[in-house]
């Protein structure tokens, strides 16, 4: 059975909405878990596909995982399994996190490559030369990364890029390699900050969170600890951008407001009015059709790359010519080619989109291609005349929990409709 949702458009969002835990920190939070013996607590967890799927991951290496609402229990053993190799790996990108903590405890792993949204090649070669700098060997074998050491020791290691993915691997192998390393031009992601906190009340030493340079002074061993995981950084900005595109009026809480400063002073200049309540989230109003923005997307604190699609479908909608520039992700204008099918007037161009806004979209089938890209139709889908069927769900379900509750709630009509398999 698939399902696929029925959006019925021309909806208002008006109300409050909370937001929970981030995806892209409680998973590897989930797999920090690894580090060290004993039972693990992590609250705030969000109820979306990937943290089961994550859980799966590491009950396949000896852990117990017990999910428990939105807190996950994790008991680590003092004999864990180096290889992960579960066939959860292949249906997310964050299982290839327990990479780092592997080698950093066992001296070795052979980790499945991991899955994930298909929005560009992926490749593993940082978190592989960050190892390597640390003392391991490491290839890819029969579709997994493998690595291993006698030791690991301390490095001085340079990042060609700020991935996010290797900055946290390496990260969760130093912290328990003999000596200092120096991690530059390091992610400097909230996630990266979050993990961070935890390492440190496990008993870490780690300097520069937040900053291009993470410096590790390695120790014998880490302690279980109980941590709360931040706020969803996208998922609050999805709640904004949903506001201006739909003229709304939404107060969005749990997220903070710090995390988006680029975004909402984005949407400031599309026209909406937009207050912060410091650190705990926002009020946004749109009073009139948004204006066109351009947007260019970076690492943090640049414009998030999976918040692109959401730009795109705003400036579907809003009063003239929009430029957005994908920097991080060669394949992740695939999204227009679905928006185009709703009447958006857009063109890709290498990694440059032009979009001419439109007054109103049309209802149309589609077909959600990623976790971002899923959203981004739903949230088109408000602004079109007639039934938008937004088909792949599951994607969404992947990284927002009980998305269609709370539009619902705030204003909108959606369906969530299963469906017989020859017709999906
Ligand atoms: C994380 O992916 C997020 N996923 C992604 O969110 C997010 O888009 C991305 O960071 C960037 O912010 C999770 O946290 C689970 P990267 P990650 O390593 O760690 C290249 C979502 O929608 N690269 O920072 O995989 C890579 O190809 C998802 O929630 C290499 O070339 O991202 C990409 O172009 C989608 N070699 C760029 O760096 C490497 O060894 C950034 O990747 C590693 C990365």
């Amino acid at each position: 059975m698939s399902e696929h949702f029925d959006v019925h458009g021309g909806a208002r969002l008006v109300g409050e909405v909370e937001v929970v835990g981030a995806k892209n920190s409680v998973l590897k939070l989930m797999a920090a878990a690894l580090l060290a013996e004993g039972t693990t607590t992590i609250t705030n967890c969000p109820q979306i596909l990937d943290v089961p799927l994550m859980a799966d991951v590491l009950r396949s290496v000896g852990c117990e995982v017990k999910l428990d609402g939105d807190t996950a229990h994790i008991t680590t053993p003092s004999e864990l399994s180096h290889r992960a190799d579960s066939p959860a790996m292949g249906k997310l990108r964050a299982s290839v996190c327990v990479l780092g903590p592997l080698v950093g405890r066992l001296k070795k792993a052979v980790v499945a490559l991991p899955g994930g949204d298909a929005i560009g090649s992926r490749p593993l070669d940082m978190h592989q030369n960050g190892l390597r700098k640390l003392g391991a060997t490491s290839t890819i074998e029969h579709g997994c990364v493998v690595a291993e050491a006698d030791g690991l020791h301390g490095a001085q290691i340079w990042l060609d890029f700020p991935s996010v993915g290797a900055t946290e691997n390496i990260l969760m192998a130093a912290v328990l390699a003999e000596g200092t390393t120096v991690i530059d031009n390091a992610a400097r992601e909230p996630e990266i900050v979050d993990i961070c906190t935890m390492l440190t009340e496990m008993g870490a030493k780690i300097e520069g969170a937040g900053t291009s340079t993470l410096t590790v002074q390695g120790v014998e061993s880490l302690h279980p600890t109980e941590h709360r995981v931040i706020g969803d950084r996208i998922v609050g900005a999805t709640w904004a951008f949903a506001a201006a595109m739909t003229r709304g009026d939404l107060t969005v809480t749990g997220v903070n407001p710090h995390h988006l400063e680029l975004v909402l002073e984005k949407l400031r200049l599309a026209g909406a009015d937009v207050t912060t309540f410091d650190g705990k989230g926002f009020r946004i109003v749109q009073p009139e059709r948004p204006r066109s923005v351009d947007f260019v997307t970076l690492p943090y604190p640049g414009f998030a790359t999976d918040l692109q699609p959401f730009a795109v479908a705003l400036s579907s909608v809003s009063e003239g010519t929009s430029m957005i520039t994908e920097n991080v992700y060669e394949a992740r204008f695939r999204f227009i080619e679905e928006m185009v099918r709703l009447g958006a007037d857009a063109r890709t161009d290498g990694h440059h989109a032009v979009v001419r806004g439109v007054e109103k979209l049309s209802s149309a089938p589609v077909w959600a291609s990623d976790i971002r890209a899923g959203a981004g139709l739903v949230l088109a889908g408000l602004c079109a005349d007639g039934v938008t069927e937004v088909w792949d769900v599951f994607h969404i379900d992947r990284g927002y929990p009980h998305f269609v509750e709370n539009l619902n709630r705030l204003g909108a009509r959606i369906e969530r409709v299963a469906t017989e398999p020859e017709r999906a």
